[in-house]
């Protein structure tokens, strides 16, 4: 199974990909993390998009599909995987589909989550990150088990990101509506979009987002949004 998580930047698409990941045994394919990892290591690539991800801006299409590229290419995508952050522009959806013809692969769900911007604020400006796995936390909604400790990796580094300051959240919520809404009409076309109420608490949208899957339940369809 291959899937999309869509939706702004705070709308949960990272939690809900790490929870797919560990249910159905899904690869994570988030293309946020590929990028901080490629300026954490300080890499040439890394050096030359530090600057447009600390403003909130979008990496050049070319990068980003190589990055996803190689990982589509690798074994362990043959399982199925999570896209979360890609495909972010009209000219990376058509990439992926060339990619997923070129493996002999398909699309099963794209899966809208849908968050009101003042919510979105709220999540981005209370939330920690661990920059070895990737996983997000939150003050108030989401305190990892044990204090400063990464759930999913134990990590103990848990930091907040260079990208969620006030005036990088308000390009990255522009980006997501002049280039990134732009790709909702291309998958509603093919019949595979679906919505789900990204504001109801964790578990909730979990729950929304398995029904999907699953072919059903209470999954909102998005074909007239
Ligand atoms: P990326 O890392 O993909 O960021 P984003 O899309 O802006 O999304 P976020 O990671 O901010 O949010 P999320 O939806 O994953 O929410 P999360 O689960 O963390 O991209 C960052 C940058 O990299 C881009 O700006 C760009 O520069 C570059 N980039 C990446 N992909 C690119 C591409 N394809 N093309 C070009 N450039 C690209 O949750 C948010 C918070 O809310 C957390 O604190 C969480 O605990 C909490 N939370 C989650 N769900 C709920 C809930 N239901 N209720 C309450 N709180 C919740």
């Amino acid at each position: 199974m291959n899937l999309i998580l869509l939706g702004p930047p705070g709308a949960g698409k990272g939690t809900q990909a790490k929870r797919l990941q560990q249910a159905y045994g899904l690869v994570q394919l988030a293309t946020g993390d590929m990028v901080r990892a490629a300026i954490a290591s300080g890499s040439e690539l890394g050096q030359r998009v530090k600057a447009i991800y600390d403003a909130g801006q979008l990496v050049p299409d070319d990068i980003i599909i190589q990055m996803i590229a190689e990982r589509i290419a690798q074994p362990e995508s043959a399982r199925g995987f999570i896209l979360d952050g890609f495909p972010r522009t009209v000219p990376q959806a058509e990439a992926l589909d060339a990619m997923l013809a070129e493996h002999g692969q398909k699309l099963d769900h794209v899966i809208l989550m849908e968050v009101d911007e003042a919510a979105l604020v709220d999540r981005i400006s209370g939330r920690f990150t661990c920059p070895q796995c990737g996983a997000s936390y939150h003050e108030r909604y989401n305190r990892p088990k044990i204090e400063g400790r990464c759930d999913i990796c134990g990590g103990t580094e848990l930091v907040h990101r260079a990208d969620d300051r006030p005036e990088a959240v308000a390009t990255r919520l522009a980006a997501y509506r002049n280039q990134t809404a732009p790709i909702l009409p291309y998958y509603r076309a093919r019949g595979i979009l679906r919505s789900v109420d990204g504001m109801a608490d964790i578990d909730e949208v979990a729950r929304e987002i398995e029904a999907v899957i699953a072919g059903g339940g209470e999954a909102r369809s998005a074909m007239h949004r």
